[in-house]
């Protein structure tokens, strides 16, 4: 049987710093948050916060704000509106992918663990490198592409009827926290584009106005880029906005067969 070890300085250590509650501090919930600074050439680790819930906001990214401007500043994460618009603040917390702003900490029974999203490089503790994420959306171009002048002159106008087919698609925010639940993206993302890009691929594809959509198809149709999906289904558990990736994946395949039939 084959046997892994990993390198000495990848194995994470339990026991980081303990940063306390004020001795006032009532009611105080424990958060466990993994700290990596790959220039420290120290092995990652996971610290405690002990934090005073009666003086924190009610969402996780409160309690790692608060963590940062009361107990440690050197404390790395994204976050931009707080309200589950921009996609920064993507992370796990308790074993699954989500929103820190709209993960609301009384959801989370017992200690909360807060790890950067798996299966990416970290940058710096809760933040993942996500330059192959963005190039993979890069390489579906991601807009509007036409040959034909707009039939008005000006405007290409679109029916609410084929409005609609992006509902459920356009409201994707890049989070990454289907990607990178995936089990065939942890294999194979050098390759395979992952429900998130793949979500959006076909929000181009579902575009009424869009007329590139044989060329779109083309790029698609490869065993690696579109067909490593194997509807899991951890992408549809996970999404904050309630998307289903995998769906958009079947769409797409079953517009591959259709176009050869
Ligand atoms: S349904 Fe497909 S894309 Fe979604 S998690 Fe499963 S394998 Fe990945
Ligand atoms: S489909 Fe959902 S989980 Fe995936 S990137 Fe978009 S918003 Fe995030
Ligand atoms: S801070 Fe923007 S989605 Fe959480």
């Amino acid at each position: 049987m084959a046997e892994f070890s990993l390198p000495k300085n990848s194995k994470i250590k339990k026991n980081g710093k303990v940063h306390k509650a004020p001795a006032e501090a009532k009611k105080i919930k424990n958060f466990k948050v993994y700290r990596y600074d790959p220039d420290a050439g120290e092995n990652p680790r996971y610290d405690t916060f002990e934090i005073d819930l009666d003086s924190c906001g009610p969402m996780v990214l409160d309690a790692l704000i608060k963590m940062k401007s009361e107990q440690d500043s050197s404390l790395t994460f994204r976050r931009s509106c707080r309200e589950g618009i921009c996609g920064s603040c993507s992370m796990n917390i308790d074993g699954k992918n989500g929103l820190a702003c709209t993960t609301a900490i009384e959801d989370v029974k017992g200690d909360v663990t807060i790890t950067p999203l798996p299966h990416m490089e970290v940058i710096k503790d809760l933040v993942p490198d996500f330059t192959h994420f963005y190039a993979q959306y890069a390489s579906i171009k991601p807009w509007l592409q036409t040959v034909t002048p707009p039939p008005s002159g000006k405007e290409r106008l679109q029916s609410p009827a084929d409005r609609e087919k992006l509902d459920g698609l356009y409201e994707c925010i890049l989070c990454a926290c289907c990607s990178t639940s995936c089990p065939s993206y942890w294999w194979n993302s050098d390759k395979f584009l992952g429900p998130a890009i793949l979500l959006q691929a076909y929000r181009w594809l579902a575009d009424s106005r869009d007329e590139m959509t044989g060329e779109r198809l083309d790029e698609l149709e490869d065993p690696f880029r579109l067909y490593r999906c194997h509807t899991i289904m951890n992408c549809a558990n996970v999404c904050p906005k309630g998307l289903n990736p995998a769906k958009a994946i079947a769409e797409i395949k079953k517009m591959e067969v259709e176009r050869v039939l």
